[in-house]
């Protein structure tokens, strides 16, 4: 038997019927969302709807992104040069001098442990205390659900520190800079940073709005002719440097910094990431480096990140700076407070760097070391002061990541830093010293990162 198509009433198949049904279903839908719609909101969605055709791929698709697109070809490049990438490495422990990576040891020095205090018993020991007592999380922002002692009590030494009223603490040392600046600063103001300052910086000066100007590296006199000619031009004027500088280990002149920022009537911000725990025969940083007054830097920030073996980023200056960011910085109000075992840690770390200044000592022996034999061996070290950053300079990104890649073989691991962190041609080993590291451990690296330069040469 064959099958006969279904006809209705009108002798129309179901199928087309069908068809009929959702063309006439479409145009009344139709109907009913554009009388929904004003007479602009119809001509608007008719024209997006005729410019959607043209809409190139470039606009709506993640893979044509051109920071994605970027990473393919270095990725293709590298490839290509026979350099294995050099970046997500997993540990299997505690990143401190050594490391153990795919059940290998290495010498480490990709990661600022700078005083050996994370895994350090008393701030583990502080973090799980802190935990048993409080949770794991603070569980919303501060302001609207309120404190642990422990937040305070940290914000306390940090304000102790640096001798001044008080300090606020922050869940990324990245985000206490942009929210800082770019709540403070804005179109009427000039942020005028060091060129070598770090991303968080100038992300926080672009956020607010500010003119933005970098001066050359640790060049105060070329600051102090820039602000004799433009500040006139504009109402607040920030100053940032930072206490050591992360891709380069060097320091600035703090007290001509504080001269000009004085006779300008400007501020001064020093980011201390790289010099609390380091700088000082305390390691107190860059302050008691100088022996200036805390009061004569206007923004102290630091990171808890490197020397207090925790997480998060900290202001530290006078009441009215502090209160003002309580109660108004968005990365503040609008974020979760640090976390309580967060806090413990850093409060524990800072305690330990207050009674043994030994481990401030060896950190610098092993830098000025580091520095002494590199230097003698003719690399290129920039204008590092050999302490908690001392740079490889090899020019080349590829040589870079060949260089960290032989040295990673031969149990040392260093990581590669290439352009945009910094300027094209510049790229290089960074080495992060620890209080930790022996003599023979940098005698060994120096060594074999001279032989496998000569062998790439
Ligand atoms: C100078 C400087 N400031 C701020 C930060 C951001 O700190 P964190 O990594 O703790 O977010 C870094 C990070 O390395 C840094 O080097």
């Amino acid at each position: 038997m064959t099958k006969t198509k279904k006809s209705n009433l009108f002798g129309l198949s179901g199928s087309v019927k069908d068809q009929l049904a959702q063309k006439m279903l479409e145009k009344r839908l139709k109907k009913v969302t554009e009388a929904q719609m004003n007479k602009d909101d119809v001509v608007r969605s008719r024209k997006s709807l005729s410019f959607n055709s043209k809409v190139p791929d470039d606009f709506c698709r993640f893979d044509k992104f051109p920071g994605y697109q970027q990473i393919r070809i270095l990725e293709t490049g590298g490839k290509q040069l026979g350099v294995a990438s050099p970046f997500f490495k997993t540990h299997e422990g505690v990143a401190r001098n050594t490391t153990q990576i795919s059940g290998q040891n290495y010498i480490n020095f990709a990661s600022y442990n700078y005083l050996d205090l994370c895994g350090h018993p008393d701030v583990s020991k502080a973090a799980k205390d802190a935990i048993d007592q409080y949770g794991t999380s603070a569980s919303a922002s501060r302001p609207v659900a309120g404190e642990r002692p422990i937040q305070r009590d940290l914000e306390h030494a940090i304000a102790k520190l640096y001798d001044v009223d008080d300090a606020i603490v922050f869940v990324s040392g990245h985000a206490t800079n942009v929210t800082t600046i770019g709540y403070l600063f804005g179109p009427k103001d000039l942020i005028l940073h060091d060129s070598l300052i770090h991303n968080s910086i100038v992300q926080g000066g672009q956020l607010s709005g500010a003119t933005r100007l970098p001066f050359p590296h640790n060049d105060w006199q070329a600051l102090d002719e820039i602000l004799f000619q433009q500040r006139k031009k504009y109402e607040r004027v920030l100053i940032v440097i930072e206490g050591i500088y992360s891709m380069d280990g060097d320091y600035p002149d703090l007290k001509r910094f504080i001269e000009i920022k004085q006779r300008h009537k400007a501020f001064l911000m020093v980011d201390e990431a790289h010099a609390l725990g380091v700088l000082g025969d305390k390691g107190h940083g860059i302050k008691e480096h100088a022996g200036v007054d805390g009061h004569e830097v206007d923004i102290w920030m630091g990171t808890l990140s490197k020397t207090l073996a925790s997480c998060g980023g900290y202001i530290a200056g006078e009441k009215a700076l502090v209160e003002h960011l309580k109660f108004s910085a968005p990365g503040f109000l609008y974020s979760v407070g640090i976390a309580p075992p967060v806090a413990a840690a850093a409060l524990a770390a800072l305690t330990i760097l207050d009674k043994e200044p030994e481990r401030v000592q060896s950190l610098k022996e092993r830098g000025h070391q580091f520095l002494a034999l590199a230097q003698d061996k003719g690399l290129n070290v920039g204008s590092s002061a050999g302490l908690s950053v001392i740079p490889v300079i090899t020019g080349s990104s590829a040589m870079a990541g060949r260089l960290a890649n032989s040295c990673f073989a031969r149990g040392i691991n260093v990581q590669p830093i290439f352009y945009p962190a910094v300027q094209e041609g510049m790229a290089r080993l960074r080495f992060f010293i620890c209080s930790s590291h022996t003599e023979e451990q940098i005698e060994q690296t120096v060594t074999i990162l001279v032989e496998e330069m000569n062998k790439l040469k």
